[in-house]
């Protein structure tokens, strides 16, 4: 048997967090997570990302208008064509993201993303059919389910794949260093649906886009966090040789 210590035991203990105290994080702890992050590798160690930390009133005010635009897009996609066009031409509704956040998936990916939206209801003791428990469920993504701080991760566009794929280590560095110092974290690609209240608030570089949102906090006692969905069998991660 191999030996192994804290990456793995990182590894296997973090998971999305979706309750969280309110107690802040301190800044020298936040500030350790992110050096800690910075050690992730990049192409050519061309680092194309930058985040915008929001803690505090700044955070509670992103917070307050994200959670305010879901609920009113929410409202448009119930209400008829006419009302919807005069939402649309208010402004502020539709996503203002630099990237799409609202997929098709293709059957296969289609499937695991519904097992885990259902574990994750289930969970939570949601019936499917109950669209107001998962529409208050899903608004919880908007005020980072009650985390005092948010992350909102850019990633430089000229570089294409690459610069997302950086980003994405850059990512997964900064939720393990979280886990290791007793921090919950949640990744979430819902908080880059509308980008105007974060670019209202930070100085953005040209070309950086708004790629995924990260909760950081501490960890409620709330049975969402004991949702750990399953990875499939090794078996269907490997292709098979052709012949
Ligand atoms: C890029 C990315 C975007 C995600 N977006 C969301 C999100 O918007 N809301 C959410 O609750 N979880 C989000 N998640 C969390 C995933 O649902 C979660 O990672 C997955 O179900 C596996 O569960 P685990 O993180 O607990 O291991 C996201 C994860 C990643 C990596």
């Amino acid at each position: 048997m191999t030996q192994t210590g804290a990456v793995t035991e990182a590894l296997a203990n973090r998971r999305s967090i979706r309750a969280f105290k309110p107690d802040p994080v301190p800044e020298d702890l936040l500030t350790d997570v992110l050096e800690t992050a910075l050690l992730a590798p990049s192409w050519g160690n061309v680092q194309p990302y930058r985040v915008a930390v929001a803690s505090g009133e700044v955070a509670k005010e992103i917070g307050a208008e994200l959670t305010a635009r879901f609920n009113t897009a929410a409202k448009v996609q119930r209400a008829g064509l006419f009302a919807k066009f005069g939402a649309l031409m208010k402004g502020g509704v539709k996503p203002d993201g630099d990237f799409n956040t609202i997929m098709k998936y293709p059957p296969e990916l289609g499937a695991r993303y519904r097992d885990t939206g259902h574990g994750l209801y289930g969970t939570l003791g949601i019936e499917r059919g109950d669209k107001a428990a998962r529409h208050a469920q899903m608004a919880r993504n908007f005020s980072f389910f009650d985390a005092p701080t948010a992350l909102f991760v850019f990633c430089e566009s000229s570089l294409g794949a690459y610069s997302a794929l950086d980003t994405g280590i850059f990512l997964q560095s900064l939720a393990l260093a979280a886990e290791e110092r007793g921090l919950g974290t949640c990744m979430q690609a819902a908080l880059a649906t509308w980008a105007g209240p974060v670019k209202a608030r930070f100085d953005i570089p040209e070309n950086y886009k708004l790629i995924c949102g990260v909760s950081v906090g501490y960890k409620a006692d709330h049975k969402v966090n004991s949702f750990a969905p399953k990875r499939r069998p090794l078996d269907e991660l490997l292709l098979k040789p052709k012949g």
